[in-house]
């Protein structure tokens, strides 16, 4: 079992994550006095904004360090320790907003606790990453562990991007219409407060850092960073290769 989110170097150090959200917010053209659910909301500075706008937000995340912190930065709203496969919230919202977080879920279960949470005719608006979402890095991660000797089965993805198709089928399935889909290349500066690559797999590939025996890991981290340069590391600076995933899924 992967241990709790560092959140607070999350929220420091890794802020594109909001910053990009903002377009989601764009898609989701909240209005003042609705219901929002942010699912997986991280330490919540999303969802702070919705509620900036006027909207009656709820944010929920699986992650004790991440609800934590959302609750200490933003002490006026509700934030609970939810995980998207079993909401049971009991209330039901105009719009589910989620920024970064469906990767790490189960979409087959998630989705239809999404339509649970929503009204008729409610909105669910996402962003996640798409199919081929950090190829080059992944392939990086699965190359260093070979040349280590670890066996590859032992190493399962802790992320899954899916395909427009497949999310499609998903929603429908659940019980919502696709309303809009967008797919798209985003090359992602890490900049050096994250630690460039190898900062970004100790946040996000901890799944595969903590499975490696502490004294490999410089090693580990040193093979994928080589690994990736030639690809990654654009005129002194480090870019992850983000590919993003928006949908719009309505209740029917
Ligand atoms: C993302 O696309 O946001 C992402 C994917 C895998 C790990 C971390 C982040």
């Amino acid at each position: 079992m992967t241990k709790e989110w560092d959140a607070e170097t999350y929220a420091r150090n890794f802020n594109f994550v909001p910053e990009y959200g903002q377009a989601l917010i764009d898609i989701l053209a909240p209005q003042a006095g609705e219901k929002i659910l942010d699912l997986g909301c991280g330490p919540g500075a999303l969802t702070a904004e919705l509620a900036a706008k006027g909207c009656v937000v709820t944010g929920v995340d699986a992650d004790a360090n991440m609800i934590a912190l959302a609750q200490k930065t933003y002490p006026n709203i509700t934030f609970l320790r939810r995980d998207g496969h079993s909401l049971n919230l009991g209330v039901q919202f105009d719009a589910v907003f989620s920024n970064a977080a469906l990767h790490w879920m189960k979409l087959d279960d998630v989705f239809p606790q999404v339509a649970k949470a929503l009204r008729k005719g409610g909105r669910f608006v996402a962003e996640m990453g798409g199919f081929g979402n950090i190829g080059t890095i992944e392939n990086a991660i699965y190359t260093a562990l070979d040349k280590l000797g670890f066996n590859r089965a032992d190493f399962p993805l802790p992320w899954h991007f899916p395909t427009t198709a497949e999310a499609a089928q998903k929603l429908e399935q659940a019980g919502m219409e696709v309303r809009y889909t967008h797919l798209y290349d985003r090359p992602t500066l890490l900049s050096d407060e994250t630690g460039g690559v190898r900062g970004w797999v100790k946040m996000f590939g901890r799944a595969f850092v903590e499975k490696i025996p502490s004294l490999q890991q410089d090693k580990f981290l040193q093979l994928i960073e080589t690994e990736v340069r030639p690809h990654l590391f654009k005129d002194g600076k480090w870019y992850a290769d983000y590919r993003r995933f928006h949908f719009v899924g309505v209740k029917k």
